[in-house]
């Protein structure tokens, strides 16, 4: 059987109670900046899900929420750039306050196209939340309202973001060893 909730041994490692601590406090955060608003929060699969749902329950406000799925096409731990998406909102976000709601921004790339789509939309904001950002790794700046963490560049997994498709469910954040990307 495969092992379950092993980490890696690359220099990212966040414990699931510092990332439970991190996220309240962005929920915190959030909920002060958008107080009297019903913020829309968008997230964008998969790698989101788990921050999201994490996310959303440390915010005490009314709040509505959608999913968005994009694809950057690159080998199983890097991207080439070019976006394709997969699966569209449900919800109009014309006049909304959105918050997109992202795993990690890497190169930037993804998100620069998804703010693209979503301003044509004519929300009334948007902000974005991203749990980890690589800032060494960036090629295009693109704008983080509510960050999680900064980590050095290291392929990381867990809470959601995958390993070649495994190791979403593992409850913290771990990385690859640079050799093993
Ligand atoms: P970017 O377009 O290079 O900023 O990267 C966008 C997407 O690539 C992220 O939203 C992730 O889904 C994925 N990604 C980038 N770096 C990592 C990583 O270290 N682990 C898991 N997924 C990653
Ligand atoms: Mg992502």
């Amino acid at each position: 059987m495969r092992a379950m909730f092993t980490a890696g041994n690359g220099p990212v490692q966040i414990p699931a109670e510092t990332l439970a601590n991190r996220v309240k406090e962005l929920g915190a955060q959030i909920a002060q900046d958008y107080q009297g608003k019903t913020p829309h929060l968008i997230c964008v699969l998969n790698g989101a899900f788990i921050f999201m749902a994490d996310l959303v329950r440390a915010i005490p406000l009314p709040l509505t929420l959608d999913f968005i799925s994009i694809s950057s096409y690159g080998n199983a731990y890097r991207t080439s750039g070019e976006v394709e998406l997969l699966k569209d909102l449900r919800l109009p976000i014309h006049g909304r306050d959105v918050i997109v709601v992202e795993d990690i921004v890497d190169t930037g790339l993804t998100l620069s196209y998804l703010l693209d789509y979503l301003e044509a939309r004519k929300p009334a904001s948007v902000r974005v939340a991203a749990l980890l950002s690589k800032p060494s790794r960036r090629q295009v700046e693109v704008p983080i309202h509510y960050l999680g963490f900064e980590i050095e560049d290291a392929y990381v997994y867990g809470y959601g973001l995958d390993r070649a498709q495994f190791d979403r469910n593992l409850p913290f954040i771990t990385s690859l060893h640079p050799e093993e990307e």
